[in-house]
């Protein structure tokens, strides 16, 4: 049942790039959450909501109960369960027809992470939500309202745990999204300050690939350009995720954003224009990559940004890339 969830602490990420335009967002939502209401960033993949969710839990200051929604939850999954059955088998070398089975059940109630942020007053991070089915978060309407958690009578004590004042609740969803996404009811939508997030503005953007990569910033906004280009005329998507990936790749090769490198035109074509399929993407592509001139000069800025850049991709290379 805790696989899907942890608990972290609270730390602002050293990577975590904030411009005005991030932080007048994220001022937004930490003043909806002194006032104590739950929020809600609502937007397209990969326009930095999961980011944002965590940078704003870990300035709130308080543990993180972190929860992924997935289709396999349930409402007693949030809740807590029962655990503690254990079986074993005893093989006999000598005689083989001999098989042996223990049993042994010492069942007990263990709280889930959602429950123990009720009890003691965490912040809970729910990204994607609305990938869990709706009946598995309806639990969470009288958490959010009437500040109590209902628990099975199995658990024993008072049948309730009431909400702690510092509980705090921060949901995550792409409402583009549609494989396996759940229409999420209207009651727990009331109960949630929506803010809706769209693509960040170029220099925000342009930050974050200087960021995550440690491309100069003529470099990077080259990359940016390109996909934004893209995700304006070439209808797909292109997100953050596209420009971290080809700033990566040209610092892997220590190559340049050049519409002259050969290297560098593949790497745009592998990652913005053959993911949907369309010939024309590749046009499109084709005319926006002329615009990319490096010129001596415009490339990593400072050795000092180049190593912490290079060290964080290095941190993060392994996992999901990004
Ligand atoms: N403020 C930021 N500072 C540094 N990096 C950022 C910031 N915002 C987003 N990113 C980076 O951009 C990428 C996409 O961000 P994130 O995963 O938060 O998007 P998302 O909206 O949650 O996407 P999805 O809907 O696919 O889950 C990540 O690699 C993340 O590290
Ligand atoms: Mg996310």
């Amino acid at each position: 049942m805790d696989e899907m969830m942890m608990l972290i602490e609270a730390e602002p990420s050293p990577t975590f790039v904030e411009t005005p335009q991030i932080a007048q967002i994220a001022e937004r939502a930490q003043s909806y959450l002194q006032c104590g209401f739950p929020i809600h960033f609502s937007g397209p993949s990969g326009v930095g909501k999961t980011t944002l969710a965590l940078h704003v839990a870990a300035r709130w200051g308080r543990p993180i109960a972190l929860l992924f929604g997935d289709e396999q939850q349930s409402s007693s999954d949030l809740v807590g369960g029962m655990s503690g059955y254990r079986r074993h088998y005893l093989m006999d070398n000598f005689i083989r027809s001999v098989l042996k089975t223990e049993d042994e059940l010492t069942q007990r109630w263990t709280d889930s992470r959602v429950t123990r942020a009720c009890q003691q007053g965490l912040t809970l991070v729910y990204d994607e939500f609305t990938r869990s089915r709706p009946e598995a978060n309806n639990m969470l309407l009288s958490v959010l309202e009437e500040g109590v958690l209902a628990m099975p009578a199995i658990r024993g004590g008072a049948g309730y745990v009431e909400v702690h004042p510092s509980f705090r609740a921060i949901f995550t969803s792409n409402p583009k999204e549609y494989a396996g996404v759940h229409a999420t009811q209207d009651a727990l939508y009331d109960r949630l300050v929506t803010l809706t997030m769209d693509y960040y503005d170029q220099d925000t953007e342009v930050a974050i690939v200087q960021a995550k990569t440690g491309l100069g910033a003529e470099e990077a906004g080259c990359v940016v350009r390109l996909v934004r280009e893209m995700r304006d005329k070439a209808g797909s998507a292109p997100s953050l995720r596209a420009g971290i990936v080809i700033g990566r790749m040209l610092r892997l090769h220590d190559t340049r954003a050049d519409a002259g490198n050969g290297l560098f035109r593949q790497i745009c074509i592998d990652v913005l224009a053959s993911s949907n399929g369309r010939a024309e993407s590749k046009a499109i592509l084709e005319k926006a990559l002329k615009r990319c001139r490096w010129k001596k000069g415009s490339g990593i800025e400072t050795a000092a940004v180049q190593t912490a850049a290079v060290q964080t991709a290095a941190q993060e290379g392994n996992g999901n890339g990004t």
